[in-house]
């Protein structure tokens, strides 16, 4: 899917109508199959970009334009149909109580399914094959009929991404996807969606706070205070480049170690997961 933002300037989901849009007018244009990581500080606008290209909010000015149409034009079922093309997964998810891992995956797929079809997968699930080799991608072979309250945190964000393959949409939108993860397994798991993303021919765009991870994506974009700081090719981004990204915030850089209990299958309740 090919994104265009002319301009486009937009509040963060909770913020009040009349506040200060906290991302300031982007111009930028991502090609189809494209790979994009966003990094930056708390607070720079990640999340709420990510929101604008989901169509989960209309910008304050400027436009976004998705395959060449401006979202904010199309009727209400044009613009259902256009989401159904687009695959969120948030940060903090809602999680529907004692889901089975099986069902909380093939729900990524309703948007593109008639409701009786939708309806007889929550009782009877189709597709279980294709819901388990996603899951083996992330390394959760095994795991298709577990609880998903029961899973680690970290487990569960690894779901959430494999809900991304079953969705068949065209554009991937991920909020930081790997803040339960340990490194080696950020690694093995931006890998897996990476690759994932390329084997479906989908436009992949994450936000991230992990810079070596970030570096991984062939193209990488920084933002600080809402404002575009720079937009390069993943080897362009020198240290230099992330001092001046980060600075004031240099604890950033290091990054968060996992909360504990995380990515152990521990049966500890933690986030919600994302349900499309
Ligand atoms: N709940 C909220 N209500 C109102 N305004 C908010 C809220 N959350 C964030 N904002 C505003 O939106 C700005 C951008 O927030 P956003 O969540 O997009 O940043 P972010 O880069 O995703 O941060 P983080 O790395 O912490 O997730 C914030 O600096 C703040 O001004
Ligand atoms: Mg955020």
């Amino acid at each position: 899917m090919r994104i265009t933002l002319q301009g486009l300037a937009a509040r963060h989901p909770a913020a009040a109508a009349a506040s200060p849009p906290a991302l300031k007018p982007l111009t930028l244009t991502i090609a189809p199959g494209e790979q994009v990581a966003i990094i930056g500080p708390s607070g720079a606008g990640k999340t709420t970009l990510l929101y604008a290209l989901a169509c989960a909010l209309e910008p304050a000015t400027g436009r976004l334009e998705l395959d060449g149409v401006d979202p904010w034009l199309l009727s209400v079922a044009q613009l259902q149909k256009l989401r159904g093309r687009l695959f969120l997964a948030p940060q903090t998810p809602p999680l529907p109580p004692r889901q089975r891992v099986i069902t909380a995956v093939l729900a990524a797929r309703l948007p593109q399914q008639s409701l009786l079809a939708s309806l007889r997968s929550l009782f009877y699930p189709t597709h279980i094959a294709e819901a388990e080799a996603a899951l083996t991608r992330f390394d959760l072979a095994g795991k298709l009929w577990n609880r998903v309250d029961r899973l680690s945190g970290g487990e569960r964000q690894r779901v959430g991404l494999a809900r991304a393959l079953i969705s068949k949409a065209d554009l991937w939108l991920v909020d930081e996807p790997l803040s339960s993860l340990d490194p080696s397994r950020a690694i093995l798991a931006i890998d897996a969606l990476t690759q994932s993303a390329r084997d479906c021919g989908a436009t992949l765009i994450t936000t991230l706070h992990q810079v070596d991870v970030a570096t991984r994506f062939p193209r990488v974009i920084g933002l600080r205070d809402g404002e575009l700081q720079f937009d390069l090719l993943a080897h362009e981004v020198t240290p230099e480049r992330l001092a001046a990204l980060y600075a004031q915030h240099e604890h950033e850089l290091l990054g968060a170690p996992p909360a504990p209990g995380d990515d152990g299958a521990d049966g500890k309740p933690a986030a919600a997961m994302y349900c499309r």
